[in-house]
């Protein structure tokens, strides 16, 4: 393949990029967009503030023009992020309780059922567990509506698309002998034991100095990947620059080639000036649109893997 994603297509896997509406009307991103990536994650607009900005609301313009757009290429979509404790809308934030658990469930089965049929896989739940040591999952209003939340969320989402892929979605979860880690895959065995609505595991795989490419991330995405569940890398981007760089992508792409049930690898923006990281170049494109050495030495893994 001579594109990331025809590249990826050739093992099935697709290759994706974290798409912003805002930037559509840029000619070099769009151009690349449609030419390089088969996958496509709205960075920001499938969100619960972007999505309900007033409680039973629903406002899907800025989703809507990225799936279009996504889909008139040929890219399918993966849905971010329908239940999370960041970037939800004012009037939840205070809530609680009954009503928030309510409120939670109303918006996956809205904005699942809105989506039906054209979404490949959802991050039903994001971000649900404690950074460090403890295991625990972490402290939010959504957490503190009872540990079930995160099952309900998934039971609501299979009711409303059959068809979509759920996945849980995290990060600090790429380390294998993590605690994050750890806690992530027994609550995922435990969801497989209980026939709790699984079908796929997220590893965000923001990589730099305070969380590096561990040694042991293809034994991460296997064990996952033996649970019975896919696994895919969602929102990947490393820190650094030249050939150190490069090797990590190379590695990143080898990992998940290497294990079967890795579906495909999905990069978070396209140029290094879209990146979310204010300043860095972790992304695969330079600020002109120019290849980098990590967009050559991923091409290469995806066409010889
Ligand atoms: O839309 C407003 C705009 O109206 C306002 O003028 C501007 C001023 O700051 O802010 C804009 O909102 C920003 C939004 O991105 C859209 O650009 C928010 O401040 C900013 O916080 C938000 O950041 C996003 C971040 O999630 C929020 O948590 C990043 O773009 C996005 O890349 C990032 O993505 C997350 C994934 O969803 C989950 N995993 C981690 C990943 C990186 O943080």
């Amino acid at each position: 393949g001579t594109t990331l994603g025809a590249a990826a297509a050739e093992s099935g896997r697709y290759f994706g990029t974290a798409v912003a509406a805002n930037r559509l009307g840029d000619n070099t991103y769009s151009t690349i967009l449609a030419r390089e990536f088969n996958m496509c994650t709205a960075e920001n607009e499938m969100k619960w503030d972007a999505t309900e900005p007033s409680q039973n609301n629903f406002s899907y313009g800025s989703a809507d023009n990225i799936v279009n757009r996504c889909n008139q290429f040929g890219a399918r979509m993966r849905g971010h992020a329908l239940a999370w404790h960041s970037q939800q809308p004012g009037w939840a934030q205070n809530m609680s309780g009954t009503s928030l658990r309510n409120a939670m469930l109303n918006h996956v089965t809205q904005v699942a059922n809105h989506y039906r049929g054209r979404i490949y896989a959802w991050d039903v739940v994001n971000e649900a567990f404690a950074d460090g040591g403890s295991g625990a999952r972490r402290d939010s209003n959504l957490q503190r509506t009872g540990n079930d939340w995160i099952e309900a969320a998934f039971r609501a989402a299979r009711a409303a698309d059959p068809n979509a892929k759920l996945c849980y979605n995290d990060y600090n979860t790429d380390n294998w002998n993590d605690a994050k880690t750890q806690a992530v895959y027994r609550m995922v065995q435990d969801f497989r034991n209980r026939s709790v609505p699984i079908d796929c595991v997220g590893l965000q795989s923001h990589f730099n100095s305070g969380s590096p490419y561990p040694s042991n991330y293809r034994t991460t995405l296997s064990s996952f990947a033996a649970l019975g569940v896919d696994v895919q890398i969602t929102e990947l981007d490393i820190e650094g620059s030249g050939t150190t760089q490069a090797n990590t992508y190379r590695n990143v792409v080898n990992d998940c080639l290497a294990v079967a049930r890795c579906t495909g690898i999905t990069v978070w923006g396209i140029r290094d000036s879209d990146s979310w990281r204010a300043s860095g170049t972790p992304l695969l494109f330079d600020g002109s649109g120019n290849k980098k050495a990590a967009y050559q030495s991923t091409l290469d893994a995806l066409n010889t893997g």
